[in-house]
């Protein structure tokens, strides 16, 4: 079987990552984005938050690609994809380990994500790496062709000790977020994102707001961790991961 390897996203990933985020879009099935993907506004938004993000790379190539969007409050939102001809090798697996040491050395105290309740392998894969359920949102998204899919909210506390700087919601942000209702309301390009806000359900956490996300910091020794054992066994743990 093919070899791969995870280590922290640079720049010049990027574009490779919006590609395969492309990609993974025209199959209108694992993520909430459908296409056309503007894959030049993509690289753009990767770019700005590469600090959050994690390849898988085989061969030379991006195989994947997982992005840890750290909220004010300390909490991680996990979007993340892998290259169809790569599933089921343990790919998802190996990011989203990197993903939680990552998110433990940041001092977070707890991942979420959301996932459409059809994606049974992505349900798995969360359950496998300690993920619990949290919600179930009821035709909640509305897709292109007019369906009304359902999803699962997932969470996976990390530690209720964590030392991430919590920052109060300020004037500066709560401008950023009416200019982010005038852009979405102005409907620009086909996604339509609202900047600093990721869009969840294995959107890859593009976010085009590094304002929101706070400066990379140093590892530091955690205690009363929450996961289920094993959770740190990361392969191929990049000596600083970005995400
Ligand atoms: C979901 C996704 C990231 C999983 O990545 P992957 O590389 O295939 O995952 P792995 O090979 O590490 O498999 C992890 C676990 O998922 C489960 N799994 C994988 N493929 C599965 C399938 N087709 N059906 C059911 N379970 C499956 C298994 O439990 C597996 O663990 P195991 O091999 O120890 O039994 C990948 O399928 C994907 O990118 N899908 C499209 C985009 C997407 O859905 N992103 C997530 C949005 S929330």
């Amino acid at each position: 079987m093919a070899q791969f390897t995870v280590r922290p996203a640079s720049v010049t990933d990027a574009r490779a990552m919006a590609e395969l985020f492309a990609a993974v879009a025209e199959e209108r099935t694992g993520i909430a984005t459908e296409p056309p993907v503007n894959v030049e506004e993509r690289t753009a938004q990767f770019s700005a938050s590469i600090a959050e993000s994690i390849v898988a790379v085989a061969d030379g190539q991006i195989v994947g690609h997982i992005h840890t969007g750290v909220r004010r409050y300390g909490v991680g939102e996990l979007g993340m994809l892998v290259d169809r001809e790569w599933r089921g090798r343990g790919v998802g697996s190996a990011l989203i380990q990197a993903a939680i040491a990552w998110a433990r050395a940041q001092g977070l105290h707890k991942l979420s994500l959301e996932v459409f309740t059809h994606n049974t392998a992505g349900i798995a894969l969360y359950r496998k790496c300690g993920f619990v359920d949290e919600g179930h949102r009821v035709k909640h998204y509305r897709r292109a062709n007019g369906e009304l899919w359902d999803s699962l909210v997932m969470g996976l506390p990390l530690s209720e000790t964590s030392n991430y700087p919590v920052r109060r919601l300020g004037v500066d942000r709560g401008q950023h977020d009416i200019e982010g209702r005038a852009a979405r309301v102005a409907g620009r390009g086909p996604e339509r994102r609202q900047p600093g806000r990721q869009q969840l359900l294995g959107d890859g956490g593009a976010r085009a707001d590094p304002q929101s996300a706070p400066p990379v910091r140093p590892a530091e020794p955690r205690s009363a961790d929450l996961a289920p054992a094993g959770q740190d066994a990361v392969p191929e743990k990049p000596a600083k991961l970005a995400a």
